[in-house]
């Protein structure tokens, strides 16, 4: 095992003592949430259920017997556990490298507690240099790449990648995200996007960190 997955793996055990007992929980996506899941199994913790960011996770957490929930019959979730591609020093980040942004945004809408697992490499000063996802209509890709070149970035169609949702994914390079919220919106107005992989309006309020020196936690500023 390499040892970023070690930080991977001390960071989901971290997460556990984050899950109520006997609680519905909102699971994001990843190969760390993968180890989160792996972590929910070993500690033995009961779940009244999950509402789940992704297929993937879903087979995960249906393997272990948890229970899963459809979004529309939860009003509120006590914590949501999910991963993060960038996590900048405001708790902005970037998320959808597994091209699940869409359906994690609408989960940690309903969470109390966004708690993102993280290894050290993906703590940074600025977001951007990790190309940032964005979920598109397919009949729409064609414009929506024009303007996102127009925003200053450089589009790169995700081929052969369709998210849950059914539609495509586009990477954008070459953006330095000094504004999240602005540069989240902003995107998002673009006719034919569905969402955009800035979780800014809504952050992480606390960040475990796997480092080499063991896992910090750190709360929003
Ligand atoms: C999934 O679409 C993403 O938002 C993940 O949360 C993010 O890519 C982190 O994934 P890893 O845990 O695999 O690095």
């Amino acid at each position: 095992m390499s040892p970023q997955d070690e930080l991977k793996r001390a960071v989901a055990r971290a997460a556990v003592p984050f899950v109520p007992a006997h609680a519905v929980i909102g699971v994001g996506t990843g190969s760390t949430v993968d180890c989160f899941i792996d972590a929910l199994g070993e500690a033995g913790v009961q779940l009244a259920g999950a509402v789940s960011s992704s297929e993937r996770s879903t087979a995960k957490l249906r393997a272990l017997g948890v229970p899963i929930l459809d979004c529309n019959d939860v009003d509120s979730l006590p914590v949501y556990i999910d991963g993060a591609d960038e996590i900048d020093p405001g708790f902005s980040m970037i998320k959808g490298g597994g091209a699940a942004l869409t359906r994690e945004k609408i989960v940690a809408a309903i969470s109390t507690t966004f708690v993102c697992i993280a290894d050290a490499s993906k703590r940074v000063p600025v977001l951007g240099r990790f190309p940032l996802p964005v979920e598109v209509i397919p009949m729409a890709r064609r414009q929506v790449m024009r303007q996102l070149a127009e925003l200053g970035g450089e589009p790169v169609w995700r081929e052969g990648v369709l998210t849950d949702n059914g539609n495509l994914i586009i990477d954008v390079r070459g953006l330095t995200i000094d504004d999240p919220r602005a540069t989240e919106a902003r995107i998002n107005q673009i006719a034919g996007v569905v969402t955009n992989g800035l979780f800014a309006a809504r952050g992480a309020d606390v960040l475990l960190l796997g480092t080499a020196d063991g896992v910090q936690r750190l709360d929003r500023p």
